[in-house]
């Protein structure tokens, strides 16, 4: 794998690939404790150091698992260990939510699950709608003061709320997000709108999730019979099941056969590939069920796509950037900035 790298404006270290969980434990779509522990020492054998969890994937039973694996080979010190809090369970209980309250007791469950005294990056899973910036940032650079928590991020979240938080962070010393968790592929690209220009200009890195849309890219689906993919997780009910099946993502996959065949790789790595070199991308969250799907998205931090590849498949998957931003065009840019085509040096 390639080197370590900083985790946007912090000192904290990861590969370029993290380890993603959400499968392991999975009674479902996952896999049981002695595959996810193969993944895991392939994942750390070949140069990875950085594991992302959540106390919500599978009812707190992989956060268990994690934390007899990492206990049982002694590596809680060579890695970085990332969970999430904010999806709450049911039963009529106020369990979820950004809120303070749910960040403290979300974070104790965690630790106790993990086995462990500190987490390494805690996220906000998702915002909530309600709670405000400065109840997340105060929580978090409490938390930070106890020494239960390294550094933090925030997932899922508008990017005007992770600019105030930030910035709130700042002008008051405070312990800054360093980071942002979000959908991105080939198949959603809604994030280059507002999230990666706000991650860019404000020193947080980008940490894509689901960079294969949940299975979907591999090329296993088809476009006359989705369910061709027997066993595969879209084709099961879980949250990442109903979306993906469009006429711009079929066209996309179409062009992303042709690259893979074009450059010799699988599909599933040259999409993987495709996100880990995305502007303000730091590392992306790999998920694998079995150990051949981890090292199919192993080999893309070793293969980066040749330009012609690359530029074919931002071609074809562009999205429509929409108002305000059609009118930054460099035609544009021009009429604004008085002649020629200005260049940001830090972009
Ligand atoms: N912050 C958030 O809200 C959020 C949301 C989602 C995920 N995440 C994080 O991101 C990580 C990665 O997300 P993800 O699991 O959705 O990633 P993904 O890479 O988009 O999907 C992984 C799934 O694709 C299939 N797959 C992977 N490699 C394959 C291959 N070579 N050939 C065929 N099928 C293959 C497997 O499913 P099947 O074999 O079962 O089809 C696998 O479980 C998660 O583990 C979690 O840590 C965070």
């Amino acid at each position: 794998m390639r080197d370590l790298r900083t985790l946007g404006h912090s000192g904290l270290l990861v590969s370029p690939l993290t380890l993603g969980t959400m499968t392991m434990a999975n009674p479902g779509w996952g896999s049981d404790e002695k595959e996810s522990g193969r993944i895991l020492d392939r994942f750390l054998q070949a140069g990875g150091n950085a594991i992302d969890t959540a106390d919500v994937y599978a009812d707190g039973a992989t956060e268990e698992l994690l934390g007899r694996l990492i206990s049982d080979r002694g590596i809680r010190d060579a890695v970085v260990i990332a969970t999430k809090y904010g999806f709450g369970g049911g039963g009529g209980l106020v369990t979820g939510g950004a809120g303070r309250a749910t960040m403290v007791r979300a974070l104790e469950g965690s630790l106790r699950r993990l086995a462990t005294d500190r987490i390494d990056l805690y996220w906000m899973h998702t915002w909530d709608g309600l709670t405000p910036a400065s109840e997340v940032v105060q929580g978090m650079a409490d938390l930070i003061a106890a020494g239960k928590v390294s550094h933090w991020g925030l997932s899922n979240t508008p990017a005007w709320f992770a600019a105030q938080a930030i910035t709130l962070a700042r002008a008051h010393g405070l312990p800054t997000p360093i980071a942002l968790q979000l959908e991105y592929s080939l198949v959603a690209r809604d994030i280059e709108r507002e999230h990666v220009p706000a991650a860019r200009e404000l020193g947080m890195g980008v940490v894509p999730w689901s960079p294969l849309a949940g299975g979907f890219l591999t090329g296993k689906y088809r476009r006359d019979d989705p369910a061709a993919a027997a066993g595969g997780r879209l084709t099961k009910d879980n949250p990442f099941s109903d979306s993906k099946f469009t006429d711009h993502n079929w066209a996309v996959l179409d062009a992303l056969a042709e690259v893979a065949e074009g450059v010799g790789r699988p599909a599933a790595e040259v999409a993987t590939a495709w996100v880990l070199d995305r502007p303000a991308v730091d590392t992306v969250l790999v998920g694998a069920r079995t150990l051949d799907q981890l090292n199919t998205s192993l080999a893309a931090a070793e293969h980066p796509l040749p330009s012609d590849a690359r530029e074919r498949l931002d071609a074809a998957s562009a999205q429509d950037l929409g108002y305000p931003y059609d009118i930054f065009t460099p035609r544009m840019a021009a009429n604004i900035c008085g002649g020629g085509t200005p260049v940001h040096r830090l972009r």
